[in-house]
């Protein structure tokens, strides 16, 4: 009826679409992640759930993270993070596997349950044969109260609000700011880090609400790029280091709401395969912001040009080596490396977003897929 579409319009404040009010709303999203847990002036992280555990979570022998589709790609880059800053062996999970191997659950093993929604049906089942065999359950959700949520030892909401577009957005990158902010607290705590580095995430992290209002600028310059790609048949994203998974979820929101075929790849297993694919005008985007693995970037772009493939990257502020190179790029502010991907994901929502919306497609409610998988 007229009311419903006119209550529609008025939830989604003024956007055309849930999905696109959403990556808007990721400087607040992440503002709101970080509010009353991130004091840069005293130099502090406050986490309820953290603080109550932090012997158990220091000592944690093992992390493993659990959780299905973009939940799994935060729990992947957790990995790294985890990893880099905490030195804690770090496995990550399809909940959807994990449930039905026979998984080594050892005393001392922590589990961090990522989900949106905390009702999803693989991670639910998972979470609640490890919980049987002992291990510790620490939730990372966005949904208050969902069933995750309440089966956790512990957690940390992720604070992002509703959200209403099937394919995540905002709350994956709130995932990510919870994630950072537990592993900037425990690496600290375990003087895994030291104090220098520590304050200079914490100045860092803080940061990221205003520099996501920047990329989002480019969001014109996204729908142009959109509009230009709108009809290939395969699209490849690559990254490497702690943009891997942002390539991997950069694809994964393409053929989400583009019903393009789209490939994410580590960017140095391309000769391992997808290289074969590349043919004039494939379009390959490079998760390219500035970091330890960037000269190898150069080098896989140049090869990709090589073939004549088409190269658009996601580059930081000013690299005048890829944007020689690239047929087109979308700069994001620079960043401290590990945090970089909370910049370099938003054109790719963004690409997503314009190239379904270019193909007239249902952006908020793309065919097939659910908003939360409680059934297997
Ligand atoms: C579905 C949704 C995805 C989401 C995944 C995991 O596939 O469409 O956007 O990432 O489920 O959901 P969860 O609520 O557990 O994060």
């Amino acid at each position: 009826t007229k009311l419903d579409m006119e209550l529609a319009a008025i939830e989604k404040g003024g956007y055309a679409h849930f999905m696109l009010k959403e990556i808007f709303e990721q400087p607040t999203a992440v503002f709101d992640c970080l509010r009353g847990r991130l004091d840069p002036k005293t130099g502090s992280i406050r986490m309820g759930g953290i603080d109550k555990h932090l012997d158990l979570l220091r000592d944690a022998k093992r992390i493993i993270l659990v959780g299905c589709g973009t939940s799994w790609h935060a729990g992947l880059l957790a990995e790294y993070v985890f990893e880099e800053l905490c030195r804690i062996p770090v496995e990550v999970e399809y909940a959807s596997e994990f449930r039905y191997r026979n998984p080594v659950i050892n005393p001392g093993d922590v589990i961090i349950a990522i989900s949106q929604s905390g009702e999803t049906a693989d991670t639910l089942v998972a979470l609640e044969n490890a919980r049987k065999q002992g291990a510790f359950i620490f939730g990372v959700v966005n949904v208050v109260g969902s069933s995750i949520a309440r089966l956790a030892h512990a957690g940390a909401y992720t604070h992002a609000g509703p959200e209403i577009g099937v394919a995540s957005t905002k709350a994956f990158t709130a995932q990510l700011t919870v994630l950072y902010l537990i592993a900037i607290k425990l690496g600290y705590s375990k003087n895994a880090i030291s104090q220098e580095r520590y304050l200079h995430l914490i100045n860092e992290l803080a940061l990221i609400p205003e520099k996501i209002t920047e990329v989002l600028r480019s969001a014109n310059q996204v729908k142009l790029l959109a509009e230009r790609y709108k009809d290939a048949r395969d699209f490849l994203f690559l990254g490497r280091g702690y943009n891997f998974p942002i390539a991997l979820e950069g694809a994964l929101k393409l053929k989400e709401i583009s019903y393009i075929h789209a490939e994410g790849y580590p960017a140095a297993e391309m000769k391992h395969g997808p290289i074969a694919l590349v043919e004039e005008g494939l379009p390959i985007v490079f998760v390219a912001t500035k970091d330890g693995y960037h000269e190898k970037l150069v080098s896989n772009a140049q090869e990709i040009k090589a073939r004549k493939g088409s190269v658009l990257a996601v580059i930081s502020e000013q690299d005048s080596v890829f944007e020689e190179i690239a047929d087109a790029t979308i700069a994001v502010p620079a960043a401290d490396e590990i945090l970089a991907p909370l910049l370099s994901v938003v054109p790719l929502q963004l690409l997503a977003y314009y190239t379904g919306l270019a193909k007239g497609l249902d952006v908020d409610k793309p065919r097939n897929l659910a908003k939360s998988v409680t059934v297997e």
